[in-house]
């Protein structure tokens, strides 16, 4: 089936957190799509509504083999019913970790700049933050391991918040940069919870890699836990559901039992008939989402290149989100996020992804192509004055 990712939907008065204006303001900034998801997960709540009957309901055999099939079809990580547990996020699920992996005011180590709940589930929960900046290098983001190590040893990390794909920015950690991590953490016991949500938003190009898959290899799936969900590669976020995969037995049992304390370990009935029919048969909607997105990609970089030149573009390696270095355009965040909100486009403004978020945007590309460019249109003129076409 061909999909039509022209098509704009006016989510106004829906109550999408996204388009939560009363004018025109054209939302670039949160990470969900303005696209329409898969017709094989519409038609799947359609029966689900039509069957009528919505009562108490537990993850069926053919979830459980969707979810092996995606994961080992797609990236070789290999996992059985037992390696799975179900939760009604990611970031939720992060906040789990804390109590499995580490006690309070014990050192948690992130990068900086990072998807801000990383800090603030750790901050929230009596952790002690920590934060090693990534360091650009050739227009993106390197893991800086001296660093890291230094401040496992300086502080007693405990456990290292990895987000893979990363977000912002969006580098897809390679097979090395992963296997490097991975020969720290073993050597000073540091526990790593992997937040791989993008993963299946990767790019031509570039390879994800399941920090889990390395880490079995390497005898440490005993400290490791993997995050993911349908949620962003299907844009169906507001359905609520992820999942939490670990291969060590007594992991899967502890956080289990972390799960039970709050009885929080179940999904509503349309999240599993979502994640089992996106799995089953979301295969092409995604490739035709992707092939969209890069375009979006290409169009913005070659307007910023033409009209912008002075905005340093990241490209990124997974994912619809464009990280911006914009200060050529300003001193102040705080400034630069009104200018543009004034001119009635709203970017996500870096300094909430950390210190190295300073004078820096993140722009969300997965919307209809004629949104985008009246999106464009409206940051050149809130930083330049006048309009393009
Ligand atoms: C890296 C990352 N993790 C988690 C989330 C949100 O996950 P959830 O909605 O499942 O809590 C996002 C959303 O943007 C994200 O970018």
């Amino acid at each position: 089936m061909q999909y039509n990712f022209d098509e704009i939907i006016d989510r106004r008065n829906t109550g999408s957190v996204k388009w939560h204006y009363n004018d025109d303001t054209i939302p670039l900034w949160v990470a969900d799509m303005d696209f329409k998801t898969a017709q094989p997960i519409l038609k799947a709540i359609e029966q689900v509504a039509q069957h009528g009957i919505l009562g108490y309901t537990r993850p069926t055999a053919a979830l459980y083999d969707s979810i092996i099939q995606w994961h080992s079809s797609r990236y070789g990580l290999l996992l059985d019913k037992q390696n799975i547990l179900f939760s009604p996020g990611v970031v939720p699920s992060l906040a789990l970790m804390m109590n499995v992996f580490t006690g309070a005011g014990d050192a948690v180590l992130v990068n900086d700049p990072i998807y801000t709940p990383f800090m603030t589930k750790v901050e929230q929960n009596g952790r002690t933050l920590v934060t090693s900046l990534l360091k650009e290098v050739d227009g993106k983001y390197h893991l800086n391991l001296v660093d890291i190590e230094a401040k496992i040893i300086e502080h007693k990390v405990k456990l290292y918040l990895l987000c893979n794909p990363h977000n912002p920015g969006g580098r897809v950690w390679t097979t090395d940069e992963i296997e490097a991590l991975l020969v720290l953490c073993k050597k000073h016991d540091v526990a790593v919870v992997s937040d791989e949500i993008h993963q299946d938003l990767t790019l031509s190009g570039h390879t994800f890699t399941p920090f889990l898959k390395l880490a079995e290899a390497a005898g440490y799936a005993h400290n490791v836990v993997s995050l993911t969900s349908m949620t962003k590669t299907f844009n169906v976020a507001g359905i609520k559901g992820s999942m939490i995969f670990a291969k060590d037995n007594s992991l899967i049992k502890k956080i289990s039992q972390q799960q039970q304390l709050n009885d929080e370990y179940e999904l509503n009935l349309f999240a599993y008939e979502v994640m089992r029919s996106a799995y089953e048969n979301g295969g092409g909607w995604l490739e035709q989402a992707l092939a969209y997105i890069e375009a979006n990609i290409d169009l913005i970089i070659s307007f910023l290149e033409q009209h912008l030149p002075d905005i340093k573009v990241m490209r990124p390696e997974a994912s619809y989100l464009i990280w911006l270095d914009c200060s050529a355009y300003g001193d102040d965040d705080q400034a630069l996020y009104d200018k543009l909100r004034a001119a009635k486009v709203e970017l996500n403004s870096g300094i909430k992804y950390g210190n190295e978020g300073h004078l820096k945007m993140r722009l969300n590309v997965a919307c209809p192509e004629a949104l985008l460019r009246e999106g464009l249109n409206r940051i050149y003129e809130a930083l330049i004055g006048g309009v393009q076409s």
